[in-house]
């Protein structure tokens, strides 16, 4: 059950999302990390949402994340990169924390190679958006709050 107050929401970014801007433009744009971030931020403001970022490289180091995040946010949009096509120990992760969560991914990864086209962890999120840069971080976190809102009017219905 959501606590009272702002939602709380968790950005969690995968392997290679640090050099966002640098990588593979063509694919994956200009905007850096720090940019998108500050565009979630900015729409976080606006919302009333209090947001926290966290990205590695490392597997095991987002897994500590998400367990973190079971007493400490309200939902998680996570982009799980590379680990989102391999990365069972990520998706029980999700599982253990037991809180919504919205899958993004800056580029279409189903229009991409075959092994990108398997999702690990897309059956256990709410939703995902996908393919359009980094303007589908500020969508997702939209798309979460109206989700925790529609929760929580049920919950009161
Ligand atoms: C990605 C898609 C993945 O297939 C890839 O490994 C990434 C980025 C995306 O945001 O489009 O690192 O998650």
């Amino acid at each position: 059950m959501r606590r009272k107050g702002a939602p709380r929401i968790l950005f969690v970014d995968g392997p290679n999302l640090n050099v966002l801007g640098e990588r593979e433009p063509d694919l994956y744009g200009r905007q850096t990390l720090a940019a998108i971030r500050k565009a979630v931020a900015e729409t976080a403001r606006g919302e009333g949402a209090a947001v926290e970022f966290f990205q590695s490289n490392h597997e095991g180091e987002i897994v500590e994340a998400l367990q973190r995040a079971r007493d400490k946010a309200d939902g998680v949009v996570i982009n799980p990169a590379g680990y989102t096509h391999t990365s069972v120990a990520i998706r029980d992760a999700l599982l253990f924390c037991g809180l919504p969560a919205i899958e993004v991914h800056l580029s279409n990864p189903s229009g991409r190679e075959g092994f990108r086209k398997i999702s690990l962890v897309e059956d256990v999120v709410v939703g995902r958006i996908s393919g359009i840069g980094g303007y589908g971080y500020v969508l997702a976190l939209l798309a979460l709050l109206h989700h925790l809102r529609d929760e929580g009017d049920r919950g009161r219905g």
